[in-house]
């Protein structure tokens, strides 16, 4: 098995749960009510998953292997990846931080919470698609064959030993919870 099919994998889980949000992003923007915890347990989500057992695998394990093989660490697509995943965590904090005036009685960062949920969805969707049809690809031609069964042990690694055991599945049920609850 190519190691880049367990992180597209990961990825059709974090566009399940990025729809989701653009769902209550747009409800919230047409003035329906939608709980402000939902925001924050899909900044969770994303802290916890997209960049915890997700992104730890990639930036970790896939991009050094791939920067071992003569790919750029800097300047090149793996620069601009790791450049994504750090707007991605900006927008995240945004949207907690504002979900938390929203909580605290500041009605007004319900806009602030709109745009950064917004802006979380259209950068990683986009970063999501030259992932799996670029970086993926080029990561599978420069990495031999006979070195991806370690990187899959280097990711077992990064889920036991780093993320924690059974956190994975933890964070399936709560994109499950999310999802079911935007389908109402
Ligand atoms: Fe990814």
């Amino acid at each position: 098995m190519l190691a880049t099919q367990i992180l597209m994998d990961e990825h059709r889980v974090i566009e399940r749960v990025i729809a989701a949000l653009e769902t209550a992003a747009q409800l919230l923007e047409q003035g329906q009510t939608v709980r402000p915890g939902f925001f924050l347990d899909a900044a969770d989500f994303i802290k916890g998953f997209a960049d915890g057992c997700h992104h730890r695998k990639e930036e970790g394990v896939l991009f050094k292997a791939m920067v071992a093989h003569g790919v750029p660490d800097r300047g090149g697509p793996v620069g601009v990846m790791m450049d994504e995943h750090e707007q991605g965590r900006s927008y995240t904090q945004g949207m907690r931080q504002a979900t938390q005036s929203w909580l605290s009685g500041d009605l007004s960062a319900r806009s602030a919470v709109i745009a950064n949920a917004h802006g979380y969805a259209t950068l990683l969707r986009q970063h999501i698609r030259k992932e799996d049809n670029i970086l993926f690809p080029m990561a599978d031609r420069v990495i031999p064959t006979s070195e991806h069964a370690q990187i899959l042990v280097d990711f077992e690694k990064v889920e036991h030993e780093e993320t924690g055991a059974g956190v994975h599945e933890k964070y399936l049920a709560i994109a499950k919870k999310l999802e079911d609850e935007m389908k109402g």
